[in-house]
């Protein structure tokens, strides 16, 4: 009798439980980031967990009623990995939502999962140009190397660059940023005299470096993943090219925020273009940097982080303008043409392409208050990805 009474107990709080847990499913949104936390790509990793925490910790974990929950996994940036990661997110966790994307290999892998499972990806920093056609669910707030190169083409030939040899990480990035670039010099008068293509795995500029050295072009244009700049940079310095004449300019990748104040006085004058700087002199950007470099240790957020912590608001915007209510097509429509100020200037998720238009800024690098920074000089307003013109 006893027995029974134990067994009767036992099993309602178990259903108790299984119910509560159910509950907790129903009442818990959940956000599969996967990224590269370690490998060749962990600082983009590092910068957008920082910049997804901050956020949250910025705007509570609580959104129309739901608690979320930041799933993180680890790619180390081998596309097979993303997928494999992003099948388990949806199967069995049953994520409401993909994001991070450190590399465009692992954003492209991933997208045929969020088509068939209609999960919205939020790319956060992958940034080739074809990555948005790639699946209907996936919308960018990154930026795309077509974006970033063309202003930096159009500024050349007006400074004295005319013949450029281009350096490009030899992947998706890299061949958007080598084509639009040279593209756009030619239509205006210049020309590139030669196009070098570095494996994007273990690379070694010497070689390359000293052919371009060879070829005394105006300017070395160089495109190489966030996190490779500075290897790029103190070759390029050893090697003298600044002495010989050959300026180096590139998308801001190549002085990236994360390494830039390492580099060292050589990187003084360089001239890049991009969508972000730390230096972005907004009240709303000094606030980012000043919570995100207290946060982390004194670590500057670069354009990675930037890209996370605004795909967090349109996740969290999305989540809210459904109530919590919606399935991934409800959410996917809500993140369409969200527009919003970022620490990187007015942002706009464009609705028909799922991509971002925004502001487009040539920098320099200059020393202010004894650090070194990309300090913005011009401005080009909401430019679209070019790429999807064609
Ligand atoms: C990319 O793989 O799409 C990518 C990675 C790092 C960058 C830019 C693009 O800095």
């Amino acid at each position: 009798m006893q027995k029974r009474i134990f067994l009767t107990a036992s099993a309602v709080a178990i259903l108790a439980l299984s119910s509560a847990s159910v509950m907790a499913q129903a009442n818990t949104f959940k956000i599969g980031l996967i990224l590269p936390m370690t490998g060749q790509q962990a600082s983009t990793g590092r910068q957008i967990e920082a910049a997804a925490r901050l956020y949250m910790a910025q705007n509570g974990d609580t959104v129309a009623g739901k608690k979320i929950e930041l799933i993180l996994k680890d790619d180390t940036s081998i596309p097979d990995v993303t997928k494999r990661l992003a099948q388990e997110l949806v199967v069995n966790d049953k994520v409401n939502v993909l994001a991070g994307f450190g590399i465009t290999p692992s954003a492209l892998a991933t997208a045929p999962i969020a088509t068939q499972s209609k999960t919205p990806e939020v790319v956060m920093a992958a940034a080739t140009s074809s990555i948005t056609q790639a699946s209907p669910y996936i919308v960018r707030t990154s930026f795309t190397l077509p974006q970033a190169a063309v202003a930096l083409a159009d500024w050349a030939p007006k400074n004295g660059i005319k013949k450029v040899v281009t350096l490009v990480s030899d992947y998706g990035p890299g061949i958007d940023a080598e084509k639009y670039f040279r593209e756009r010099l030619t239509f205006n008068g210049g020309q590139v005299t030669e196009a070098l293509r570095v494996p994007l795995r273990n690379p070694d500029f010497a070689p390359f470096l000293q052919k371009v050295r060879d070829l005394k072009p105006d300017a070395l244009f160089v495109f190489v993943p966030s996190g490779a700049g500075a290897a790029v940079m103190k070759q390029f310095l050893e090697r003298g090219m600044d002495k010989a004449g050959i300026k180096l300019i590139g998308t801001g990748d190549v002085t990236d925020d994360d390494q830039l104040n390492d580099m060292g006085d050589g990187a003084l004058g360089v001239v890049t273009s991009h969508h972000y700087s730390a230096a972005h002199p907004s009240a709303l950007n000094k606030k980012f940097v000043d919570a995100f470099s207290k946060a982390n240790k004194g670590l500057r957020p670069n354009f990675m982080a930037v890209g996370g912590y605004d795909g967090m608001r349109v996740i969290y915007e999305a989540l809210r303008a459904t109530k919590g209510n919606g399935g991934g097509d409800a959410l996917l429509a809500a993140m369409k043409g969200q527009i919003f100020e970022s620490p990187r200037g007015p942002m706009f998720i464009d609705a028909q392409t799922r991509d971002v238009v925004q502001n487009i800024y040539l920098r320099k690098v200059e020393r202010k208050d004894g650090q070194l920074y990309n300090v913005e000089f011009d401005v080009i307003k909401d430019v679209k990805d070019p790429g999807k013109n064609k």
